[in-house]
């Protein structure tokens, strides 16, 4: 069993991930954290060797994961589904869940943990939140290719990885 979490930065890919990944037996992965542990902090890469660099290292990153691994439940980076040719790659080799959250929720909780994040970091709160309700539009488009959906909204962690699971049976 190959699953993927995708989903806009904050809709809790990480940690439904984790959780789904205890309740199947499954090994968790997190493309951040593998990235992180290959390059750099993903801060510094932005800054450093910029955007594009990051996507085309987080794309092969990704291929090699899906590639080689057989069992497991994957978190990657909101917007690792949404470059290169990587929505279908996730869709050939893992079963993907879209948690999809709205704009609102995500804005409540970014703002609390923007300054990890290069892309929302240096956007005051009215900026983010003008900035999330556009982009989250335009990345739908990519998310809203995964095989499944799991609307988030007013739902419990417990009950998200239930519905996951249900879904798979
Ligand atoms: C990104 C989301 C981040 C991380 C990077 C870029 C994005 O992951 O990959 O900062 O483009 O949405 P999370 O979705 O885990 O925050």
């Amino acid at each position: 069993m190959k699953i993927t979490l995708i989903g806009y930065m904050g809709s809790g890919k990480t940690t439904i991930g984790k959780m789904l990944s205890k309740k199947l037996d499954l090994d968790f992965y997190d493309l951040d954290v593998l990235f992180e542990k290959k390059y750099d902090s993903i801060l510094n890469i932005f800054k450093k060797k910029g955007e594009l660099f990051f996507r085309n290292r987080e794309h092969y990153l990704l291929k090699k994961i899906l590639k080689q691994k057989n069992k497991y439940v994957l978190s990657v980076g909101g917007g690792t589904p949404c470059f290169y040719n990587n929505i279908y790659l996730l869709n050939k080799y893992s079963n993907t869940f879209y948690l999809k959250a709205n704009g609102y929720t995500l804005f409540k909780r970014l703002f609390l943990e923007k300054n990890t994040r290069p892309l929302i970091s240096h956007l005051s709160k009215n900026e983010l939140f003008i900035f999330i309700i556009k982009h989250l539009s335009k990345r739908s488009n990519f998310y809203d290719k995964s095989l499944g959906k799991i609307n988030t909204y007013g739902k419990s962690k417990n009950d998200i990885v239930q519905e996951i699971m249900k879904s798979i049976k």
